[in-house]
């Protein structure tokens, strides 16, 4: 797991910022191939811009139609390099302007300008020309168009039509490079055309995109170009170069969560060859990586001498073998702190995610690829068994799950479903899902809630502070208690055992909430309905048993059983190592609040925790609790490889 690129090459489109990127790229290990795709076009060589100021500054324009905010700027810039400023803008208060959305209306107002009319976006255009044919004919009119970048002559002819007389005034920023030579070179790198072949693709900005596309269509290489990118892994900086990716049918394979070139390499480096290999083996078995999903992308069949689960340096930790290295995942490593899952969450509500298979299944890859976890945690959430049981189940913004009608009474346990676990087949199909589309040797976890945590939020109705209707019922009537627990273990068994058989290599038992009670309750309360439920459980799979809160209940938990026991940062994982003996593997178990601080901050409490476990087998590294959703990407990332190379045994 070493940030290197192991030699790959790697083409970089960068100009202005070529050096550098060169050096960032050899650093991480890769060859750089740099392909300059830009160069910046002085604002007095925008001779278009400059002859639309002389023909307005001779009375010869009657209205100017501005497309673009940043077209605007740049058309004033361009003019003033030669005009007098004041002059051209007096000149533009005599003519009519229309302005289409509000970005030109912003960059008017800056020089203390109002367009004449403002034309609502989106179907921009075809609203222009029907305004225009309805209430402001251009008939016999001279009309100036400013465009940003290249002239469209559709629109340029839609409006001569018209009867009017059209000055396109595109105005430029970017240009081809002089020298186009390395350019195309890389291009056929990235064809496969030289013997030389490109193995990843970076771009940090829009324009290169567009400008490498360009040089391609001259050359008649831009249907090849777009068909070699499903077997070159393309970085890209951030959500503008993915859109233009995007426009031009290119899948971007990475985009970091902070958009900055540094990033950028970084990142590919670590995660790159993973992404490379799995993509080259999806063509390969021809899925179409320009439109790919991480669900498509199947690693092969395993054939002899290919990675598979047993190799899985989590599933050997579980069994407490001999590692290279101390393996990581981390509760929530898929979460809100993403702005790719964002992404995702804009389109679809947490149980909408949760319910879509393919959606969960997506979620879940994203998360191993774009942190190196040695396993996957399914996305799920602990309360989704509530609603076959008959509850009214709701996340809402803000505030967190929400169960609308709460078991308060015995009655309210008598009416409870006779559950079908087949009511979240959907979990058990996106098991199914990303099980084939995990790396091999990459273990996949189930996990449910147990009994305590699930009916806390059944009984409350909500999250809670101090537990009280919780405690209350069960001090007050262990009958009604018991019976709602048992309901619960029962289906919890089925659900887990569901899991298993869907794909799931080890399951998680999630008591979070459970630290609230002391040892004698959790004795009496919890365990007998705990130890039932793992006992019933598949053996074919690791049980790991997690509780925050309270270290004195860490021997008890072990009682009820599990193969490893999760303990939270208010552990001493030594001493609690001691006190649980050798037989059983121990996960975590740092506090997640480091995360907050910095890469040198995070390296010394990795450390500290790795000390603690002082290289005994069967240790897996966790934090102690789950990830939070602000917290910085790059620091859960900083973690991963700061585990894996502080515990690597050489
Ligand atoms: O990556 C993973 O760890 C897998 C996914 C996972 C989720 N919830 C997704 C989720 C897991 C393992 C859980 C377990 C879970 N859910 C627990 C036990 C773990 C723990 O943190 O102690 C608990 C107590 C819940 C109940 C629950 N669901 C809470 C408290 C919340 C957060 C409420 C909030 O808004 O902060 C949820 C919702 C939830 N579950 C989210 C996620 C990613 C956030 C949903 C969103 O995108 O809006």
């Amino acid at each position: 797991m070493p940030i290197d690129f192991e030699g790959l090459r790697v083409v970089s489109f960068e100009s202005r910022k070529a050096a550098e990127m060169a050096e960032l790229i050899r650093a991480a290990g890769g060859t750089p191939v740099i392909a300059p795709s830009m160069r910046e076009i002085p604002l007095e060589q925008n001779s278009e811009a400059l002859t639309f100021a002389k023909l307005l500054l001779a009375g010869w324009i009657d209205v100017l139609i501005l497309m673009t905010g940043v077209g605007t700027r740049l058309l004033v810039n361009a003019v003033s390099t030669k005009y007098d400023t004041s002059q051209f803008i007096e000149a533009l208060k005599s003519i009519e302007i229309v302005a289409l959305g509000s970005k030109p209306v912003i960059a008017l107002r800056e020089i203390g300008l109002a367009p004449t009319m403002v034309l609502p976006k989106p179907h921009a255009w075809s609203d222009l020309l029907a305004t225009v044919d309805e209430q402001y004919p251009v008939n016999n009119k001279r009309v100036a168009i400013q465009e940003y970048g290249q002239s469209n002559p559709e629109r340029i002819k839609a409006l001569e039509d018209r009867g009017a007389q059209i000055l396109p005034v595109p105005v430029y920023r970017w240009e081809l490079p002089e020298d186009l030579a390395p350019l195309r070179r890389a291009i056929r790198d990235i064809i496969g055309a030289n013997t030389d072949r490109a193995d990843f693709a970076l771009f940090t900005s829009a324009t290169q995109v567009q400008h490498v596309f360009q040089v391609a269509s001259m050359d008649g290489l831009e249907s090849k170009l777009q068909d070699a990118f499903r077997e070159v892994c393309v970085g890209s900086v951030g959500p503008v170069a993915s859109r233009a990716c995007t426009e031009q049918g290119v899948t971007v394979d990475y985009e970091p969560d902070t958009p900055k070139m540094a990033h950028l390499v970084r990142e590919m480096a670590r995660r790159g060859r993973d992404l490379l290999d799995k993509k080259r083996i999806a063509s390969a078995n021809r899925v179409d990586t320009n439109q790919w999903r991480r669900i498509d992308m199947v690693w092969q069949p395993s054939t002899d001498g290919q990675r598979t689960i047993a190799d899985s340096v989590f599933m050997k930790a579980c069994r407490r073998e001999e590692t290279p290295y101390t393996p990581i995942w981390i509760m929530r490593q898929a979460g809100r702190y993403q702005r790719e899952y964002l992404r995702i969450r804009k389109k679809v509500s947490m149980l909408g995610l949760c319910k879509t298979p393919e959606l969960a299944a997506e979620v879940t890859l994203m998360a191993v690829d774009r942190l190196g976890v040695d396993a996957a945690i399914i996305f799920a959430d602990i309360l989704l068994v509530t609603e076959p049981m008959g509850l009214n189940l709701e996340f809402v913004k803000g505030e967190g799950p929400v169960i609308h009608n709460p078991v308060r009474t015995r009655a309210d346990v008598e009416r409870l479903n006779e559950p079908d676990v087949n009511e979240l087949a959907y979990v058990f199909d996106a098991l199914k899902i990303t099980r084939r589309a995990l790396r091999p040797d990459i273990a996949l976890i189930g996990f449910a809630g147990a009994p305590f945590t699930i009916a806390s939020y059944m009984i409350e109705g909500g999250k809670s502070n101090h537990y009280v209707k919780t405690k209350t019922m069960m001090y007050r009537d262990q009958a009604t208690w018991d019976a709602l627990m048992e309901r619960l273990t029962n289906i919890l068994i089925a659900y887990l055992n569901g899991q298993i058989a869907a794909g799931a290599d080890a399951v998680q038992l999630f008591d979070s909430w459970v630290g609230s009670l002391s040892p004698d309750d959790y004795r009496q309360f919890v365990m007998p309905h705990v130890k039932r439920l793992i006992h019933g459980l598949d053996k074919s799979a690791p049980v790991i048993h997690f509780s925050t809160g309270n270290p004195a209940l860490v021997p008890l938990m072990k009682e009820a059983g599990g193969d490893v026991i999760g303990l939270d940062w208010r552990s001493d994982l030594a001493a609690a190592w001691s006190t649980l003996g050798d037989d059983v593997a121990v996960m975590g178990n740092m506090d997640p609040i480091v995360l907050y601080t910095s890469p040198t901050e995070i390296r010394t409490h990795v450390q500290a925790v790795l000390d603690k476990a002082a290289g005994r087998p069967g240790h897996i590294f966790n934090l102690g609790h789950g990830i939070l959703p602000d917290m910085r990407p790059e620091n859960v990332a900083e973690l991963v490889d700061a585990v894996h190379e502080l515990s690597a045994k050489s």
